[in-house]
């Protein structure tokens, strides 16, 4: 399935389904092979995770930290890129991915942009910015996505602050239940297109006041089939699953 704006792919009436960090269960998360598996096998879109490298570049780096997911450790934040690619980001996942690099925001759009939706969620725990909200928003200009991302995070000013950079791309909230910070309280009264609660908060109750409100609904991460089917069901606009492939094939 594949859709020329975000716009289209919410208001399509199907329940898509998008890679989580790619493809995550069979290839090294926030990769370029992640995210080409997913497209590979059917995906409508990816969701991927994004910091500032010190040098302002966008990174693509799930943990705040590289020790995880690559053989080197420090804060994503504090690393210029050209250290963030001296990295191997493959190998902790299998021999077989051995090498890997971090990819930039843009070598995924290169990549992938023509052929995936791609929701872009800025990481950010501070009331204060780094530059991230900047730093995405050039990216998506420079490759003229605008109308095929959709932005996302868990925190309120990082979603404040980006809105006014480029107030046509669409904008989603990130929350789940028992959260540190009262999240749902700093958004209110600020207009976003989507929620993207965690899978569990979902119900019909959910659905029918998400609809009220004119919310699309994206959810992660959707791993089993039953649910999934039970999400399509209730009107769900997105799934973000690991494993795109078994998601695909329940509810298609
Ligand atoms: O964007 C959905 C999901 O990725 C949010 O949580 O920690 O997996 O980035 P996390
Ligand atoms: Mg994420």
């Amino acid at each position: 399935m594949s859709f020329a704006t975000f716009k289209d792919a919410m208001l399509s009436g199907e329940t898509l389904v998008f890679g989580h960090r790619g493809a995550k269960d069979y290839a090294p998360m926030n990769t370029i092979p992640a995210f080409e598996l997913a497209l590979e096998q059917g995906a409508a879109g990816i969701e991927l995770d994004v910091h500032r490298s010190k040098d302002g570049h966008p990174v693509i780096v799930h943990d705040f930290t590289v020790d995880a997911t690559t053989d080197g450790d420090g804060n994503v934040v504090e690393k210029t890129l050209d250290e963030l690619k001296r990295l191997d980001a493959g190998s902790w996942f299998s021999d077989e991915f051995t090498g890997l690099k971090i990819p930039t925001l843009d070598e995924v759009f290169e990549a992938v942009g023509d052929s995936l939706l791609i929701n872009v969620e800025i990481k950010s725990m501070d009331t204060e910015t780094d530059g991230v909200e900047q730093v995405v928003a050039d990216c998506i200009t420079r490759h003229n996505m605008r109308d095929r991302v959709l932005v996302s995070s868990f925190n309120p000013m990082t979603l404040k602050r980006f809105r006014p950079l480029l107030p046509h791309v669409m904008i989603g909230f990130l929350y789940m239940a028992g959260m540190q910070m009262d999240t749902e309280s700093m958004i209110e009264g600020f207009a976003h297109e989507a929620r993207h609660p965690y899978v569990d908060m979902i119900d019909e109750q959910y659905m029918t006041w998400a609809n009220d409100n004119n919310y699309f609904v994206n959810t992660w991460t959707v791993n089993d089939p039953e649910r999934a089917k039970e999400l399509k069901s209730l009107g769900v606009n997105c799934v973000i699953t690991d494993a795109p492939d078994l998601i695909l094939k329940a509810i298609q």
